[in-house]
Parts: structure tokens; sequence; C-alpha cells
């Protein structure tokens, strides 16, 4: 599976078989988190793995009840370490890119775990001091997510998502391009404008053609009349003659 494939095949995934995942495949899904990129490379994250039912149980009661955290094979609680980021970007660090680099750690685990045949969730709506207290996690580090893993027992339904048009801006904000398409390179919409065009153009000469055509048999039609008439008029006068 190339990369394309994976972000564009990947969804959300709930509902887990009950089937172990071994060793290595979590290692390599917590190594893909790794590899996320951070703001100055601090890489202020620290995972922790949990495939302990109980403490699952305890977690899933204080996430809302949500299932997949306990029926999951295992869970990655990604934390913030925030100080270093602090120290070198001062709030921002801490406010936002703290967020962002888990973010982009755990978007990796997540295509990671994909392409290794597992499906996954995000959980962010958690009792963020009771998964503390639970998980003995410091006062200087933040849980910022949960990630529920396990082999998929489900087929998520079809996502619609949003236009590119309306989502997309070029050089400015709220600007957007006329003729999209083009910068997706489809020329399709080109090309039925062109036919489409072409089929107008077309129906008018048609149409015109027609017309001519009739006005020429109706001129034709009269001069022949004319013509007949003269002829009959000079065999009558030469008949009188
Ligand atoms: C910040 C964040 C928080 C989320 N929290 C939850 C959650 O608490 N429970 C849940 O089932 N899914 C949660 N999700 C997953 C989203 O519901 C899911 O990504 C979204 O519906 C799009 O579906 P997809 O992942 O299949 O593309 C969260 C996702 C993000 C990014």
């Amino acid at each position: 599976m190339d990369a394309l494939e994976c972000i564009s095949t990947r969804r959300s995934i709930r509902r887990f078989l009950n089937v172990p995942v071994d060793f290595e495949t979590i290692m390599t899904v917590v190594e893909a988190g790794s590899m996320a990129p951070s703001s100055g490379n601090v890489q202020d994250w620290k995972f922790i793995v949990i495939d302990d039912k109980e403490i699952m149980k305890k977690l899933c009661e204080y996430s809302l009840n949500q299932e997949c955290i306990h029926n999951a094979a295992f869970l990655i609680v990604v934390c913030s370490d925030p100080e270093q980021t602090e120290r070198h970007y001062g709030l921002r660090g801490q406010k936002l890119y703290t967020v962002q680099n888990c973010a982009a750690a755990a978007q990796n685990m997540l295509l990671s775990a994909h392409a290794l045949g597992l499906g996954g969730n995000w959980v962010g709506a958690f009792d963020e001091e009771k998964i503390r207290t639970i998980l003995n996690i410091p006062p200087d580090a933040r849980p910022q997510l949960i990630l529920a893993f396990g082999y998929p027992d489900e087929i998520p339904v079809h996502k619609r998502l949003k236009d590119l048009t309306l989502i997309t801006y070029f050089n400015n904000y709220g600007e957007t391009v006329k003729k999209f398409h083009r910068v997706l390179k489809d020329y399709s919409i080109d090309w039925e404008a062109r036919l489409k065009q072409a089929h107008t153009t077309f129906d008018r000469l048609k149409e015109k053609t027609k017309k001519t055509a009739e006005e020429t048999k109706k001129k034709g039609g009269s001069l022949i009349k004319k013509y007949t008439e003269k002829v009959k008029t000079t065999i009558n006068s030469k008949k009188r003659k």
C-alpha cells in the first residue's frame, strides 16, 4: 500500500476483533509516531502503551464509556511533555506546538496501523484529570489523546468529504480559483463546454441553412412562375398576330 492509498483508505475503526496484536507490530506503530515532525524537532511526546484490560476498563469509564477504549487490543495514550517546547518557543510553543506535535505523531500511528492491517480510533473525549490519575501522569505532562487499536471488526460507512473548491484558497484567504478543475488537471469539463459550444454553433448553422433553402425555394418558385407567365403572354400575343 503506498502512502496516498493509505491516507485515502484510512478510516476510524471503533469495533475490534478479539485477537491480540503482537508486540513487534505494536512497537512498529509506536515508532511511526516517534518519526513525526515536531517543532524544532523537540519530540515533546510520551507514548503510554496499554494492553491491560483492567486499566482499559477504567479508562473507558472516564472516556464517556466509549466501547472502543475497552474492546481495543491495545491503547496508546499520547502525552505532551511541553517543558522544552515552552522554553524554546514560549506561550506559542506551550499552547500550540505541543498539541500539533502530538497530533502529527497520532496521525503517523493511525496511518502506520492501517498499513499494517490494524484499525484505529482517535479518542479526544475523556476526563483528563481522571486519566492522569489512573496512569500516574505527572503535572508537567498532559494526556492529549487516546488511540485505540486492534484488528477491525467493522466496515465504516462511506464518509462525505467537503468539496476541495470550498476549502481551498489560493494566494489569499477566501480567494478561490474559478476553473478549479484545471488545477486538478481535469480537462473533461473544458471538453464538455467546447462540445456544447460546437453543438450550439452546428444547430445555429443548420437552422440558417434550412431558412436559406426555404427562401431560395420560395424565390425560385416565383421566378419560374413569372417566367412561365411571360412565355405564355408572348405565345398568346404571337398567336393573336
Ligand atoms: C481531535 C479529535 C478528537 C476525536 N475524538 C473522538 C472521540 O472521542 N470518539 C470517537 O469515536 N472518535 C473521535 N474522533 C474521530 C473522529 O470522529 C473521526 O476522525 C471523524 O469522524 C472522521 O472519520 P474518519 O476518521 O473515519 O475519517 C476524534 C478525532 C479527532 C481528530
